[in-house]
């Protein structure tokens, strides 16, 4: 059954805890934690200290993306802060390998991501390392962008290697998700997906959640 992680990139602030609550409620089954440098990416959002205040606000897994540079640096903070999960770029990673055994020493489950023009062979030799695997689907930096439809291919490539090897990695998308795109991604093989903009900025976020889990839950997987 496909998984729901809102990401509080696009949340308010001000109703953290009420929003978090709402959609833990209404079916969220991770949150979502974008972490951005202003130098992988072209903004700058949270670090740590958002990720200790969720720990306190929500017994939900916290799904940390990392989207920045020399993140081997930032690990063991964001581990103490209480990541469930710590995803890093394949494309900020020099040494991959150490990064994903440093994420895994700190006592958290290893994500690598892919930016939309990176191909899966990049990651071919991690992928019986790592515990997710997240593939973008809109350049990684703002919330509200369009789903570029090229990645359904990517998530596809990476569920038949799935399959192939038997191995255990879930398949994450992220971006531009919503009620029209999700079914396409989840039909791919994503078995997670992401949704900023189309949880919480919508009139009802409690709403917006039910509805996109359900679809979520009924676009079924093509054989
Ligand atoms: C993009 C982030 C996403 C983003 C998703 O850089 O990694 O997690 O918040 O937001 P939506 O769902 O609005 O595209
Ligand atoms: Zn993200």
């Amino acid at each position: 059954m496909g998984k729901l992680a809102p990401s509080v990139l696009s949340a308010d602030l001000l109703k953290l805890r009420e929003q978090v609550t709402v959609v833990a409620e209404n079916g969220a089954d991770y949150i979502h934690v974008d972490v951005m440098d202003g130098s992988f990416v072209p903004n700058i959002s949270f670090g740590p200290v958002m990720v200790s205040t969720l720990k306190r606000i929500t017994t939900l897994p916290l799904d940390v993306h990392l989207m920045i540079q020399n993140p081997q640096n930032y690990i063991q903070n964001f581990a103490d802060a209480g990541a469930d999960i710590i995803t890093v770029h394949q494309e900020a990673c020099t040494h991959l390998d150490r990064v994903i055994s440093q994420i895994k020493a700190s006592g958290c489950q290893a994500g690598v991501s892919l930016n939309p023009a990176t191909p899966l062979s990049a990651v071919l030799p991690v992928m019986n390392a790592i515990d997710l695997l997240l593939i973008m689907s809109v350049n990684p930096g703002f919330g509200g962008q369009r789903f570029i439809p090229y990645t359904l291919e990517k998530i596809r490539e990476a569920a038949e290697f799935k399959r192939r090897d038997s191995a255990s990695f879930l398949i994450e998308v992220d971006g531009g998700i919503s009620l029209q795109t999700a079914p396409a991604a989840v039909q791919a093989g994503a078995e997670i997906l992401v949704a900023g903009n189309a949880v919480f900025k919508q009139d009802s976020p409690a709403e917006a959640c039910k509805s996109l889990k359900q679809v979520i839950q009924t676009s079924g997987r093509a054989v």
